[in-house]
């Protein structure tokens, strides 16, 4: 595994690979790696002949300064991990390597990006639009990978891949979860074990809204999901709705394949999850 810091480096290596026929598998990552990550540089593996991973957290998708000061970065782990799935190159950018002038592009997401994360986290999606793109340009891989924890961001990176006319496929994975349930997140290292006990109850109580699901409405549900996941110490649900999986608009009436989303503060640490219901 090369473990490279520039753009240039970056794209003679991948240029290289290329020129020897191989299909390119890029896996964005902000670092401070674990299973689920694991899992998309896996599938990367098997489908391309050669796989970019970057590590980068992008200054630009933080709308809060503490969440960026405090999001955890963990480099030589990293690394290890890196080399240890098979990865042929780590890239890991400095901030002035990737933005050496502020990125004033405004990306048009429309609907997709403006619920949920969208609504609370002002330019949280533009600046992931910012990085991916910068980050496909550089590369253009044939495949980049997602985890479906980030639900939404998915649809909003399918959506910028239309403006952008980029040529390459979006690769959905499923979420990894924790024995008890809990969703894998880089963020579950700033949980206290008190904290660490509590969360499981987010996954278990969208587990059991399935059932609750079949003999109640959409607004019965959401009220279910939110009331059992409040009464649980330190945790507090910012939103929970359940959504259109391609338009992320929130929908009135059960249908198949209709997604819950559900954001929860546990103390101070923002955990996502997410649910498909299918009727
Ligand atoms: O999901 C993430 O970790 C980030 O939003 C991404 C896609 C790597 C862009 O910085």
């Amino acid at each position: 595994m090369e473990i490279i810091r520039t753009v240039k480096e970056l794209k003679e290596l991948v240029n290289n690979a290329k020129a020897q026929g191989k299909t390119v598998g890029l896996v964005p990552t902000m670092g401070a790696l674990h299973a689920g990550h694991v899992s998309l540089i896996e599938r990367a593996r098997c489908e391309n002949g050669y796989v970019v991973v970057s590590v980068f957290v992008n200054p630009t998708q933080f709308n809060n300064p503490d969440d960026l000061k405090t999001y955890p970065r963990t480099e030589e782990a990293d690394c290890a991990k890196l080399s240890a799935a098979g990865v042929d190159i780590a890239f890991i950018p400095s901030v002035e390597e990737i933005y050496p002038e502020p990125d004033t592009r405004v990306f048009d997401l429309g609907p997709v990006a403006e619920v949920m994360e969208g609504a609370m986290r002002p330019g949280h999606f533009n600046g992931v639009a910012q990085i991916v793109s910068k980050l496909f340009e550089m590369v253009e891989p044939d495949r980049a990978y997602f985890g479906e924890k980030d639900f939404q961001q998915i649809a909003v990176i399918r959506r910028m891949v239309e403006l952008c006319g980029f040529n390459l496929e979006i690769v959905d994975c499923p979420i990894c979860r924790e024995e008890d349930g809990l969703a894998l997140s880089s963020r579950n290292v700033r949980l206290t074990p008190g904290q660490r006990q509590t969360a499981p109850a987010i996954h278990r109580t969208l587990v059991s809204s399935l059932d609750f699901a079949k003999e109640h409405s959409v607004d019965e549900t959401i009220e279910f999901v939110t009331e059992k996941i409040n009464s649980y110490p330190e945790m507090e649900v910012e939103y929970y709705e359940i959504v259109d999986p391609l338009t992320m608009q929130p929908v009135k009436q059960w249908k198949n394949g209709v997604v819950g989303c559900v954001t929860v503060y546990c103390g101070d640490v923002r955990l996502i999850d997410n649910i498909k219901y299918a009727f």
